[in-house]
C-alpha cells in the first residue's frame, strides 16, 4: 500500500492576536466577538513581499528536512493546491519543483477553495497508484492575506497564512483502506466569491449562509460517508473554518471533542493549508505516529461550493 511517511508545515513569523490585527487595520470588532463566534483568537500573516509560492516551498522545506536522507530526486509527483496565488505560472508546484530540486518530478497546481487539500490528496492517491516506487509530494498552501480587504470586517479576522505539506511513498497502490467521498455544486448566491474591486481581488464570504451550507449539506454528506462505508476512526480531521462547526460536528455526529482536533485557536482559517497543517502538527504532537495503526478521516468544505471526506489508515 502507499503510505503517507512525512509530513511538513510553515506558518509565516508574524503573529496577530486579535486585538493585534484590529489596531493595526482600524477593524470595527473586538477580540470578544472574534473569539465567541468563530473560536479564533490569533493568526499568521505573512510579510509582503513574501509570495504563496515562498510559503509552499517553505512547507515542503521543513518535510524534507525531517528525513534522514535527500529524497528529492526520487519525487514523482508534486500537486498544491491554493486559491489565494497570483502565479498562474510558473506555478506554484512548479516552484516549488525547482526549490527542492525534484527534477524527476512533474507538478501541477489544483484549486477548490478550502476544499483544495482534500482534492489534492484524492488526486495524488489516484496518480500515485502509477508509480510502484518513489515519492509524490501534496501541499496545501494560501496566503489569505492576498486577498483579504482588511475593511471587511465578516471576512478579515476570520483568515490566516500558511501551508502544510504531505509526502506519499509510492508503491503501486491506494493509501491503505482509501475511502473517498468528492462534491461541488452551483454557488448560485455567490456566498464565497473572489470579486474584483478597482485593481484588486478581494475575498467575499455570507458567512451564515455558509454556515448553514456547512452545518446542513456537509454534515450530512459526513455521516453518510461514515455509515455508508462503515468506518471507525481515531481522528477526524476537519477543514479548520469555526470552533464553532467542529462543535457541531462533534455534536451531530455523537463523536467525542477528543477525536476532532482543532487549531483554529492560534491558526485561523488558512483555507487549503489547514488540514495539512494540523496532521502535521499532530505528527509533531505525536498524536498521530505515521506507523499504520491509526485511521483517519479528514473533511474539507468551501468555495465552489467544494466538499469532501477521504478515509484512510495512516
Ligand atoms: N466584528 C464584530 N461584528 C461583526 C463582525 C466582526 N468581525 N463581522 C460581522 N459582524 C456583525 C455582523 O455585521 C452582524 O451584525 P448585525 O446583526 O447588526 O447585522 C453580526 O455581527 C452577526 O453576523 P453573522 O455573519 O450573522 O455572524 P455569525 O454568527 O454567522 O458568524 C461567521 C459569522 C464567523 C463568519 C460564521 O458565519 C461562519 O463561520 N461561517 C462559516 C465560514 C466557513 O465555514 N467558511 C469555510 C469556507 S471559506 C473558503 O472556502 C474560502
Amino acid at each position: 500500500m502507499s503510505k503517507i511517511v512525512a509530513t511538513g508545515s510553515y506558518l509565516p513569523a508574524n503573529y496577530y492576536s486579535n486585538t493585534d490585527l484590529i489596531n493595526k487595520y482600524a477593524i470595527d470588532s473586538s477580540h470578544e466577538w472574534i473569539q465567541q463566534r468563530s473560536g479564533i483568537e490569533g493568526r499568521y500573516l505573512a510579510i509582503d513581499d513574501e509570495s504563496v509560492g515562498d510559503i509552499a516551498i517553505k512547507a515542503g522545506q521543513n518535510l524534507l528536512s525531517k528525513l534522514n536522507h535527500d529524497i528529492s530526486k526520487e519525487i514523482s509527483f508534486i500537486v498544491v493546491a491554493s486559491m489565494s496565488s497570483f502565479s498562474p505560472t510558473p506555478s506554484l508546484a512548479n516552484q516549488v519543483q525547482a526549490a527542492l530540486g525534484a527534477t524527476n518530478a512533474w507538478a501541477v497546481d489544483i484549486n477548490a477553495a478550502c476544499s483544495g487539500f482534500i482534492m489534492a490528496l484524492e488526486l495524488a492517491n489516484q496518480v500515485s497508484r502509477n508509480y510502484s516506487n518513489g515519492y509524490t509530494l501534496v501541499i496545501g498552501a494560501e496566503k489569505m492575506s492576498n486577498i483579504l480587504n482588511f475593511e471587511d470586517r465578516s471576512t478579515a479576522v476570520l483568515f490566516g497564512d500558511g501551508a502544510g505539506a504531505v509526502l506519499i511513498k509510492n508503491d503501486g497502490q491506494q493509501l491503505k483502506g482509501y475511502q473517498h467521498y468528492l462534491a461541488t455544486a452551483s454557488d448560485e448566491a455567490l456566498s464565497i466569491h473572489l470579486k474584483r474591486q478597482e485593481e484588486k481581488f478581494f475575498l467575499t464570504m455570507l458567512g451564515r449562509d455558509v454556515f448553514n451550507f456547512v452545518n446542513r449539506t456537509v454534515v450530512n454528506s459526513l455521516q453518510d460517508f461514515i455509515e455508508i462505508h462503515q468506518l471507525s476512526f481515531d481522528y477526524l480531521i476537519c477543514h479548520q473554518a469555526n470552533q464553532r462547526l467542529l462543535d457541531i460536528f462533534a455534536k451531530k455526529l455523537k463523536i467525542s471533542m477528543v477525536k476532532i482536533p482543532s487549531n483554529i485557536k492560534d491558526v485561523a482559517n488558512t483555507s487549503a493549508g489547514s488540514i495539512p497543517i494540523l496532521i502535521d502538527q499532530m505528527v509533531t504532537d505525536n498524536l498521530l505516529k505515521l506507523d499504520g495503526t491509526q485511521k483517519v478521516i479528514l473533511s474539507g468544505f468551501g468555495g465552489g461550493l467544494s466538499w469532501g471526506h477521504l478515509y484512510f489508515e495512516i
